[in-house]
C-alpha cells in the first residue's frame, strides 16, 4: 500500500451564520457537489455513497468531539482517504465541499504540482480518478465548532501519482 498524504483545510470564520430551521442534511448534499466537480474532468467516474464509510466517519467525528472539542483527527496512514473541515459554526455540506474545491486554483494539472505555500490535497482527493466511494459525517461541539470528515475509498493522494 503506497503512502497516502492526508491534507486538511482550516476555515477561519469571522461571523456566525444566522440561525434558522434547516432540514437535516442528506448524503446527496455531500455527494452531488463532489460529482459536479468530477464532471468537470472528462473521463472521471461518479462517486457512490458508502454507508460503511459514513459510519466510519461518524465514529471518527464522535471521537474528536469527545477528545478534542472537534479538532482535526490525525488520519496519517489511515486506510481510507480523508478530507476534513473545521469551523466555528455548523458548516453546511455544500460549504464544506466548496472549501475543498477552492484549492483547485493552486493546482497545475500539466505538471501535477501545487503552488508553493499552498495546499491542493483536498481538491485532488475530490477528483482522484480511482476513488469510487464516499462517506461523510459531521459533529458539532460546544461553542458550535463543527468538524466534518469525508472518507474516500480507494484512497487518493497517493504519493508520486496524479489524480487523473
Ligand atoms: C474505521 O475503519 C478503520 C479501518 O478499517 C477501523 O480500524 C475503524 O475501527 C473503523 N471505525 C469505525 C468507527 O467504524
Ligand atoms: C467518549 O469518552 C468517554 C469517556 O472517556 C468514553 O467512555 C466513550 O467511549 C467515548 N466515546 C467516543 C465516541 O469516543
Ligand atoms: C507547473 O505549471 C505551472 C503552470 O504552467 C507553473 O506556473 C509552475 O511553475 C509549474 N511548476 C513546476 C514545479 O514546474
Ligand atoms: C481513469 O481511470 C480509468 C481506469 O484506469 C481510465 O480508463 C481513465 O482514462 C481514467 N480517466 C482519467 C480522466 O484519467
Amino acid at each position: 500500500m503506497p503512502v497516502v498524504i492526508v491534507l486538511v483545510q482550516i476555515l477561519s470564520v469571522l461571523s456566525v451564520l444566522s440561525s434558522g430551521i434547516r432540514a437535516a442534511s442528506s448524503f446527496d448534499d455531500f455527494l452531488i457537489p463532489h460529482n459536479q466537480e468530477r464532471s468537470q474532468v472528462s473521463g472521471l467516474g461518479v462517486l457512490k455513497w458508502s454507508k460503511d464509510l459514513e459510519r466510519n466517519a461518524s465514529g471518527l467525528v464522535a471521537e474528536q468531539k469527545n477528545k478534542s472539542a472537534c479538532g482535526f483527527a490525525d488520519l496519517r496512514g489511515y486506510r481510507f482517504g480523508a478530507n476534513q473541515a473545521a469551523a466555528n459554526f455548523k458548516l453546511t455540506p455544500g460549504q464544506v465541499v466548496a472549501s475543498w474545491i477552492e484549492e483547485k486554483i493552486w493546482y497545475s494539472h500539466a505538471n501535477n504540482s501545487c503552488m508553493e505555500g499552498h495546499q491542493c490535497g483536498t481538491y485532488t482527493q475530490v477528483v482522484w480518478n480511482t476513488t469510487e466511494e464516499l462517506g461523510c459525517s459531521q459533529s458539532v461541539c460546544s461553542g458550535k465548532n463543527s468538524l466534518t470528515i469525508c472518507l474516500y475509498n480507494p484512497p487518493g493522494n497517493v504519493v508520486g501519482q496524479a489524480p487523473y
